[in-house]
């Protein structure tokens, strides 16, 4: 690969309880993925036990929105995305905006979490924010998904 090759990306993308509790934003969330040229390679709906919860968020254990986060998702159904894009993990990033609804309110005002965020909590949607984690968080929800595989097989096709 050169220097100035575009890299096709998987990232790991979760609407999380706030948004999957209204059909309605879910539906304009999904519209906003598709109208970004992200490609869905699977979906599934999930619902979180706690332990999941606290599973997924371990290094954040201890920080004091810890307990209010595994919380908050296990509290309803989930909506779990692999997609595929060019640079699609710092794409999916800025789509959903900052962590903090405040922030993303005077920041980037047309993102996800602007939009439809309601707190730093229930703030609508996650996103993977390193090839690393985006490899774990996939096989987290998608245990059944060889992303490395799916990549391989992307990679010749193109060739
Ligand atoms: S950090 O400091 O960069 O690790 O934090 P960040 O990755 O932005 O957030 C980690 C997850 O914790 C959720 N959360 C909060 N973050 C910051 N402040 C408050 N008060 C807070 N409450 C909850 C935040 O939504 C992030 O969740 P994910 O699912 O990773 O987006």
């Amino acid at each position: 690969t050169h220097r100035y090759a575009k890299v096709l990306q998987l990232t790991l993308a979760v609407l999380k309880p706030d948004a999957v509790a209204h059909p309605i934003i879910v539906e304009a969330l999904q519209q906003r993925i598709l109208e970004n040229n992200f490609i869905i390679v699977r979906s599934k709906d999930i619902v979180w036990r706690r332990r999941d919860s606290e599973k997924f968020y371990s290094e954040h254990a201890g920080r004091f929105f810890y307990q209010r986060l595994v919380e908050f998702m296990s509290s309803g159904p989930m909506r779990a995305y692999v997609l595929a894009r060019e640079d699609a993990i710092s794409s999916w990033r800025e789509l959903m905006g900052p962590t903090k609804v405040f922030r993303a309110h005077y920041t980037s005002p047309s993102s996800l979490r602007a939009q439809y965020g309601l707190t730093d909590t229930r703030n609508t949607t996650h996103g993977s924010d390193s090839v690393e984690s985006a490899l774990r968080e996939i096989s987290f929800f998608f245990p059944e998904f060889n992303a490395e595989e799916w990549l391989e097989r992307e990679k010749q096709r193109a060739r």
